[in-house]
């Protein structure tokens, strides 16, 4: 799946780009049916509303309530005191998840198959188990920035094994978001776990593990891919996205995936529910 250099450049850098992995009709398929999602969500519905009153308690709520099902998430300025949208949905839906892999059957197409598990057999995920699925929007104009973060932060495990499947749905540029990583950033001093974000007593809250600092300008690359590439993220690389202040939308799929054979931890903020066990990538 993966040739020499490849594989050398994922165990150097921490990351690797696949361009093509997905072909455009599958692409279609996503975008369009990422869409068709967007239409169907009610705003004012559990999972998919933010509280200005009491915005941490709601969040942390729809948060635990999407971990098993399709929920929305709006740009937290686009939903009124009331819960009603001051934008159209369209432009307001910040992300999708967590289980479109196992409820969709769109998403859950597009996230098996052969070439897929043998890629994540060669990134060292022998026995990969998918915990999480999201299509983040990352809207036109006010789509928002995310900060420096490690994966492995939502998803322990030891040893440590979680690795990110972020597809491109869309073209990912230096104007609409791209992701920018720290080359080799998961690796010796600079490769260890700052935060965990954990669930104690149906609260989640950020623990503080490590004060290494986060990377500056200057050590972060900037990953500008076209719509179709597989951008495969260890779990420990540093990376954020900056805001989009273009016209144009960069619509991701993402995909996180732990090794059955390490321990996970009970803290992570999302569990495995006993009706629905995590699957591999087959
Ligand atoms: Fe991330």
């Amino acid at each position: 799946m993966l040739n020499t250099q490849q594989l050398a450049h994922w165990h150097e850098q921490g990351f690797v780009a696949l361009p093509g992995f997905k072909s455009a009709d599958e692409l279609r398929a996503a975008v369009t049916r990422a869409h068709e999602l967007v239409e169907a969500l009610d705003p004012g519905s559990q999972g998919s509303r933010f509280s200005t009153r009491d915005r941490s308690v709601v969040a942390d709520a729809a948060l635990l309530a999407s971990a098993h099902a399709v929920h929305g998430f709006f740009e937290e300025e686009a939903v009124d005191d009331q819960g009603q949208l001051r934008v159209p949905k369209s432009r307001s839906i910040n992300k999708i998840g967590h289980a479109l892999h196992r409820l969709d059957p769109v998403y859950r197409d597009f996230s098996h198959g052969p070439e897929l598990a043998s890629l994540a057999a060669a990134l060292g995920l022998q026995e990969p188990l998918v915990h999480q699925s999201q299509v983040i929007f990352k809207q036109p104009h006010i789509g928002g920035e995310v900060g420096w973060h490690q994966d492995a932060t939502f998803f322990v495990t030891t040893p440590q094994t979680v690795t990110t499947f972020w597809f491109a749905l869309e073209d990912a540029t230096l104007d609409n978001g791209c992701l920018w990583v720290e080359p080799g950033g998961h690796r010796g001093a600079r490769g260890v776990l700052r935060e965990q974000y954990v669930c104690e007593d149906g609260q989640l809250h950020m623990r503080a593990l490590d004060n290494t600092p986060w990377p500056d300008a200057r050590q972060a690359l900037a990953l500008p891919v076209p719509a179709g590439t597989l951008l495969c993220l260890h779990g420990l690389l540093p990376h954020f996205s900056a805001a989009n202040r273009s016209p144009h939308s960069r619509l991701a799929y993402t995909l996180h995936a732990t090794d059955a054979r390490a321990t996970y931890s009970p803290l992570n903020w999302l569990q495995p529910s006993p009706g629905m066990a995590p699957r591999g990538l087959e």
